[in-house]
């Protein structure tokens, strides 16, 4: 099977904020403004794209143990970017969707949470899910006990079903900047057969070159799903009528 040219979902892990900041001599925080405008930019390189999924991962489970400082400034920037940034990502046609535990978020970053799903609900250009509160072990442990609470025996389809992702297709493309070669409680469930890409870039130089290079490289290569190259030639011979 070859892979569609442009990935339909892609997943980003948006790494390097903070050393983007300290090469400069900035605070942390200023790196992560500089990010909010990457992100920006990157779901409109995607939508230029024809990629119809966006989903970032923008603060983990574990990133409450970071500097209480740079915390607050985090839930700060992210209020204040929602209420900013909803109006033209509405106009735009983004659809937002927030995937992670609600529990322990403030009244101010739930009410702009709220208002952000409520007001671009019946947007389709681009479905741009924000990982906020997140883990991908917290989405399966969270799926596995509405499943328990159901009765439901949890099988691949129901914990699918179940996930906080399940309105879209798993990623095609998982994407990581800042130079880690690793996961780090991402999509650990649904990238099972995604694509990845690691590249050096800092997350606030990430730009429609940077994506552009990584769709390239997805879409030079081969999609088994566990099968061989064989079969999926076979698949894609076409088969003469007559
Ligand atoms: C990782 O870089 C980045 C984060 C933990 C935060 C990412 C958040 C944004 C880009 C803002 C998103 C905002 C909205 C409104 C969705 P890091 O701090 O780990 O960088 P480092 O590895 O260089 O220290």
């Amino acid at each position: 099977m070859t892979v569609q040219r442009v990935p339909y979902h892609i997943a980003i892990v948006m790494d390097g904020n903070g050393r983007w900041a300290n090469k400069r001599f900035l605070p942390r925080i200023a790196g992560h403004k500089v990010g909010v405008d990457a992100l920006k930019r990157c779901a409109k390189a995607c939508d230029a794209r024809g990629v119809r999924v966006l989903t970032v991962f923008a603060f983990s489970s574990e990133n409450w143990k970071r500097p209480s400082d740079e915390v607050s400034g985090l839930m700060d920037l992210f209020a204040i970017a929602l209420a900013r940034e909803v109006p033209q990502l509405n106009a735009d046609g983004v659809q937002l969707r927030f995937i992670g535990e609600r529990q322990g978020l403030s009244t101010r970053v739930l009410k702009g949470i709220q208002q952000a799903e409520a007001v671009t609900a019946l947007n389709t250009r681009l479905v741009l899910n924000v990982c906020f509160n997140y883990g991908g072990r917290w989405d399966i442990v969270q799926a596995a006990a509405k499943l328990a609470a159901q009765g439901i025996l949890p099988t691949e389809q129901h914990l699918s079903q179940a996930m906080a992702l399940a309105h879209v297709p798993d990623p095609d493309l998982v994407i990581r900047t800042g130079g880690e070669l690793r996961i780090s409680n991402f999509l650990l469930w649904q990238s099972a057969y995604s694509e990845f890409v690691f590249v050096d870039t800092l997350w606030p130089d990430f730009d429609d070159a940077a994506l552009a290079a990584a769709i390239a490289s997805y879409a030079g290569r081969e999609r088994r799903f566990g099968k061989t190259s064989d079969q999926l030639q076979l698949v894609n011979t076409p088969t003469r009528v007559g």
